[in-house]
């Protein structure tokens, strides 16, 4: 029998300091990668704006379309006297309302979005401008378009059976032309 002796161990083992050693530089390796990942995720929730909404605005979703906010007049793209836009939309089985909505580019858009039934999304494509949209609640999202075009805008939150035909659309363009565009222009993209 081959039994060599290691330092008084059998042939095989490890010596115990190796070990500590070893797994010491594991665990460091391990809180290195977990300390990159956390790093990573706060810096791209910084610099992309990916934050989760800060203040909870709620309304009745039965008295919608009667009082308050989201009555069908004032849905749409509307220019504050600050210069930036608010847009309102209101999302039901199984449409968007408005149904298109127009905004300058390089400007601040906010959009103030409700839903009149079940949850929906809120997604503008080729962007991360993603929300849900939630029955009794009134979801803020902040956006700022660089370049000009039509930007799709499906539902991305299952609904039901129509979910997949439900879709709006965000038309950008220049900051001068949308001066000239008349409020109800704004809300249909008619002329585009
Ligand atoms: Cu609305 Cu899916």
């Amino acid at each position: 029998m081959a039994e060599q002796l290691n330092n008084g161990l059998p042939s095989g083992a490890v010596p115990e300091p190796v070990i500590v050693r070893t797994e010491r530089r594991w665990l460091f390796a391990m809180a290195t990668m977990l300390g990159l990942m956390l790093a990573a995720i706060v810096l791209t929730g910084i610099t992309q704006m990916l934050n989760p909404v800060s203040d909870v605005e709620t309304i009745n979703p039965a008295t919608l379309h009667l009082q308050g906010e989201f009555v069908e007049s004032n849905l749409g793209s509307a220019a504050e006297p600050d210069g930036s836009i608010t847009v309102r939309i209101i999302a039901e089985q199984y449409m968007f309302v408005p149904q298109c909505a127009v905004v300058p580019a390089a400007t601040s858009v906010q959009f103030r979005l409700t839903s009149a039934d079940v949850v929906h999304g809120f997604f503008v494509a080729g962007t991360n401008t993603n929300a849900m949209v939630v029955p009794g609640y009134v979801t803020t999202v902040r956006a700022k378009f660089s370049r000009a075009g039509n930007y799709e805008m499906p539902c991305d939150e299952f609904c039901g059976f129509g979910h997949h035909a439900m879709a709006a659309r965000i038309v950008v363009v220049p900051k001068e032309q949308f001066k000239n565009l008349a409020p109800e222009e704004r809300m249909k993209c008619g002329a585009q």
